[in-house]
């Protein structure tokens, strides 16, 4: 992990010698906050500016059919039930600036989070829990590096008793589908995934071959590392699941995973879980110092994939490098 701000890591040798070697870009940047956070997110027009400009140099690092997947919340208008438009616009901007394709808009929900924002929602009730996040899968190719048989759902169980049945109505739907006479007779070891994801573990909506890695006390090994060595664990981390579908899907084995907004580095705990290689860079030195709980050694991942076996025993060793970065502009 590098610490110091994107803009300078950009500029660092060990940075420019990953252009066009990077296959995927995962990240939730700062969000675009109306009042300054902690971290000291940059507010109104100025972020998107500011997002839009490191566009073309993000996307510098990517290979040819790399993607870059942005995670970006819902905001408000201070002291008015009204939503701000600034992440979009901020999401519009940066694919525009970066020559992006937008390969799909996915929607990452979360039911189980807390209603917000309180005044419209539990005291005025007059605005719905804001439960999703927006997730811009962005490419250079119109045909990024993608499979989806990677990260197939569970089939429901009206699916399974189907394929045991071997029979259901063919024919013409209302929606004026036509369902062939076998096509949904072949077990296809699962259901495609729909483009909203759901990666709460209790709504167990991942994919199997990713549960038993997002239902790891990763989170609380994580907390207990920061609170003993008197770190503040990061108050906006990712949802694990979120990052571990993403890498199993727009990448393979022994590829390299990048997060310039590292944070307490979900990202880099979920590529390293999946063989994958990472780099993350993050502005906060306590956040960078405190994700060295993510790879202690009950933490670290210990990746069980079939095909990632050689990629496993390279990775074992945790590989966080920790180092202060100063801008060699
Ligand atoms: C939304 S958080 C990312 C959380 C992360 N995905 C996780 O799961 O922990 C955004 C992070 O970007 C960092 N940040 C803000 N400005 C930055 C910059 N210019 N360069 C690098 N990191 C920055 C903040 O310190 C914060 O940790």
């Amino acid at each position: 992990m590098l610490v110091g701000k994107i803009e300078d890591a950009l500029l660092d040798p060990a940075l420019h010698r990953c252009k066009g070697k990077i296959d995927l870009i995962f990240t939730s940047p700062p969000f675009p906050l109306i009042r300054k956070k902690k971290y000291g997110n940059e507010t109104g027009k100025s972020y998107i500016e500011w997002l839009e400009k490191l566009a073309p140099k993000l996307c510098e690092l990517l290979t040819p059919k790399g993607s870059i997947v942005i995670e970006v919340g819902n905001s408000w208008e201070p002291g008015v039930p009204v939503m701000s438009t600034l992440g979009l616009e901020a999401l519009l901007a940066f694919k525009k600036a970066g020559g992006l394709y937008l390969s799909q808009q996915v929607i990452c929900h979360n039911p189980a989070r807390l209603p917000s924002p309180a005044q419209w929602v539990n005291i005025n009730r007059e605005r719905l829990k804001d439960s999703f996040t927006h997730v811009w899968w962005m490419s250079k190719s119109e045909h990024p590096k993608a499979d989806n048989r990677k990260v197939l759902l569970p089939y429901s169980k009206t699916m399974k008793s189907l394929l045991k049945r071997k029979t259901y109505n063919a024919g013409r739907r209302p929606s004026g589908h036509v369902i062939s006479e076998t096509g949904f007779l072949k077990n296809h070891g699962g259901a495609i995934s729909p483009n909203v994801i759901d990666p709460n573990v209790d709504a167990a909506q991942l994919p199997e071959s990713l549960l038993t890695l997002s239902g790891t006390m990763v989170d609380t090994t994580y907390r207990d590392y920061c609170l003993k060595k008197g770190y503040e664990p990061h108050p906006a981390r990712m949802q694990l699941g979120l990052a571990l579908f993403f890498i199993d899907f727009l990448t393979e084995a022994g590829d390299v995973v990048f997060d310039p907004f590292g944070g307490s580095n979900t990202t880099g705990w979920a590529a390293q879980a999946l063989g994958r290689k990472w780099i993350s860079v993050e502005a906060n030195k306590e956040y960078a110092q405190g994700s060295k709980g993510r790879f202690v050694r009950s933490a670290a991942p210990r990746p069980k994939r079939a095909n990632s076996k050689k990629v496993a025993r390279k990775v074992r060793k945790p590989v966080l490098i920790t180092k202060r970065r100063k801008a060699s502009r």
